[in-house]
């Protein structure tokens, strides 16, 4: 064979046209898949940019080429060099772009050839997750997928454009740190100088972009490494990448504003979308009522209200309904219009598959439903609980008209209640189609309490981090029963039902800093120990700033559609954290642990199972 691997490519794949007819080219790829028709041989030849065929008429190549075609398999990597023509009439190919032409090869070399593949690239789709991710690199040769990361490039590249524009500067900040306060679980990694002593993989560059404030940099950016030891879903990893930004001199609307700049300009340059300006906002008391969600979907209806007025003035016979208002709980409930017919009385039960769904995670009990009859009244194996007018006033407050269905929930949380409401809401949108996959709605979350009550541990702890503000007013409520309506300077974007940024006004303040701690029970000694060099740089002239991160991954997941976060990430982890081609993570040698003065106990007792035996 004459030597094509130093030939320079005329053109990709994907790019030849009829305006190249009459042309000698030169194409490279890998071969996607071939067919023989008595005597021609059609190669469909692969690269990033598209699919080219490539005939192959016996007389055309030299006789010991033609003779090695047919060892040439799937996933081959190949050179051809030939007349780019037009199609035999009949033959095109209206699929492909380049259907209406093919290169008549006169040289065909294998570059590199390929062993039988564990699975075909276009046969993805029953593969198992597992075996895809073991051969990611295989995986990754897939149309679909690679366009996933060619999105994912279009989105650094309109970030950095646009971030730049608007006087941003980018910085890295370290890996090897010490604990950041997003409160995760941290990743660590032990220190061979100083043995026993431990660096923390970054949740986030929060306190280094804050520094960077009291630097005088005035706007940083980074599209920053962050690492959180965490249960994973659909929407997590364990080492995801945040568009992390901060800026000085500014109030919660200044950088909204500039945020709206930001995504808008990203939906523009990588899907060519419009979105309307300004994005609306919403509290988060008003999400979790209305939504049962701080990061609601409103692409849908379906909202919640509340019915626990109703339940307290006008009562019930449904004791447990009566027992739960009566002790400070709370009747919610949503209406799903002219659906009712769709459900049988048997889905509805609360041992059906479907209730059982909702009800397994947030663990809720006192579950009912009513139909609205043709007479507009509401119609239940617990209506006779009721006396009229309450029933009358529920349908009312619900708007519910004949055929409709109005699910209600009762229980001595309001945010149990809530949840369970915002969930079914979100599968009875799913199940039923409400939702229109084409729209996008951001919404900002804003008003957040300042802290969550943590009934396990019997504190308070921080809804963000505790170097969020608070609203200025609210200082008073510090130390008092009233300590969670305390209002945090806080924001959160969400789209679609997800959550894809989140950030706050910072405290610059000392006193403000201290009253934080000390109401999330965080002591002077543990704050030093922990956070001390951010604290003893704000005294040094910090300027008032604020930020916000976004997830990258999941912006890129939702813009692609699909509806996992490992399809945008070039090598993911598994659900249990595990990366099926680097087989990580993997024991170490003894020696590597003996430098670092690491004993393993789980080595010791094998050991001692060892004994045992
Ligand atoms: P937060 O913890 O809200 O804020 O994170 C910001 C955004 O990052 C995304 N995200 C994740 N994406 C994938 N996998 C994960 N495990 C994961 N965890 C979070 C979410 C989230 O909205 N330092 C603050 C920001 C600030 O205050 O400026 C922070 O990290 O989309």
């Amino acid at each position: 064979m004459t030597s094509l691997q130093a030939a320079k490519r005329t053109h990709y794949c994907g790019e030849f046209r009829e305006e190249h007819i009459g042309q000698t080219v030169v194409a490279k790829g890998w071969l996607h898949r071939r067919r023989d028709l008595g005597g021609i041989v059609f190669f469909d030849l692969r690269d990033r940019s598209g699919i080219l065929q490539i005939r192959i008429n016996p007389g055309d190549v030299p006789d010991d080429v033609y003779e090695q075609l047919h060892a040439m398999r799937s996933e081959f990597v190949l050179a051809v060099s030939g007349e780019l023509t037009r199609r035999p009439e009949g033959t095109e190919n209206p699929k492909l772009p380049t259907g209406n032409v093919e290169i008549v090869a006169h040289e065909v070399e294998v570059l590199s050839p390929s062993k039988p593949l564990p699975f075909q690239i276009d046969e993805y789709s029953h593969v198992s997750e597992d075996i895809r991710l073991r051969y990611r690199y295989l995986d990754l040769r897939r149309e679909e997928i690679q366009k996933n990361f060619l999105m994912r490039h279009r989105m650094y590249q309109a970030t950095r454009g646009y971030l730049a524009n608007n006087g941003f500067v980018e910085f890295e900040t370290p890996i090897l740190t010490k604990a950041t306060p997003e409160g995760a679980r941290d990743f660590i990694v032990p220190s061979r100088l100083d043995p026993g002593k431990f660096y923390a993989l970054p949740q986030s560059p929060q306190l280094f972009k804050q520094l960077l404030m009291v630097s005088g940099f005035e706007r940083y950016f980074q599209i920053a490494r962050c690492f959180r030891d965490e249960d994973l879903r659909a929407n997590r990893q364990p080492e995801f990448t945040q568009i992390d930004l901060e800026m000085s001199f500014v109030t919660v609307e200044d950088i909204i504003e500039t945020m709206e700049g930001l995504v808008a300009h990203l939906w523009k340059e990588c899907l060519g979308v419009d979105v309307p300006l300004p994005m609306a906002r919403m509290s988060y008391a008003e999400a979790i009522l209305r939504y049962g969600s701080d990061k609601p979907d409103l692409r849908f209806g379906l909202e919640i209200e509340d019915l626990t007025d109703i339940m307290k003035s006008k009562g019930c016979n449904f004791q447990v309904f009566n027992k739960l208002v009566k002790e400070g709980g709370v009747v919610r409930a949503l209406c799903v219009p002219g659906k009712a017919s769709e459900f049988s009385n048997m889905q509805l039960r609360p041992d059906s598959k479907f209730s059982q769904q909702v009800t397994r995670e947030t663990g809720i009990r006192a579950y009912a439903w009513f139909k609205v009859n043709e007479a507009g009244e509401l119609e239940s194996s617990i209506s006779k609980f009721f006396d009229p007018e309450p029933l009358a006033e529920i349908c009312k407050r619900m708007n519910g008209k004949p055929g409709d269905i109005i699910f209600l929930v009762a229980n001595e949380k309001a945010a149990t209640a809530a949840e369970h409401l915002g969930r079914l809401r979100l599968l009875l949108g799913r199940e039923m189609g409400l939702i229109d996959e084409g729209l996008w709605r951001f919404v900002w979350i804003v008003d957040f309490p300042a802290f969550e009550w943590n009934e396990d541990e019997k504190r308070w702890d921080p809804l963000h981090h505790p170097f969020t503000n608070v609203n200025e007013e609210d200082l008073a409520l510090f130390g008092t029963d009233k300590q969670g309506e305390v209002r945090s300077l806080a924001y959160d974007l969400a789209l679609n039902g997800e959550e894809i940024g989140g950030g706050s006004i910072r405290i610059h303040r000392s006193d403000v800093q201290e009253k934080v701690f000390s109401a999330i029970g965080i002591g002077e000694e543990e704050a030093q120990e922990k956070f001390g060099f951010l604290l003893e740089a704000l005294q040094f002239g910090a300027p008032p700033h604020g930020g916000i991160a976004f997830g990258f991954d999941r912006m890129v997941m939702l813009m692609t559609g699909t509806d996992s976060i490992r399809d945008v990430i070039a090598f993911p982890k598994t659900q249990t954290g595990y990366c099926p081609l680097t087989a990580a993570p993997s024991s170490v040698p003894e020696r590597s642990l003996k430098e670092l003065k690491i004993k393993s106990t789980m080595k010791k007792k094998e050991e001692e199972e060892k004994d045992k035996e």
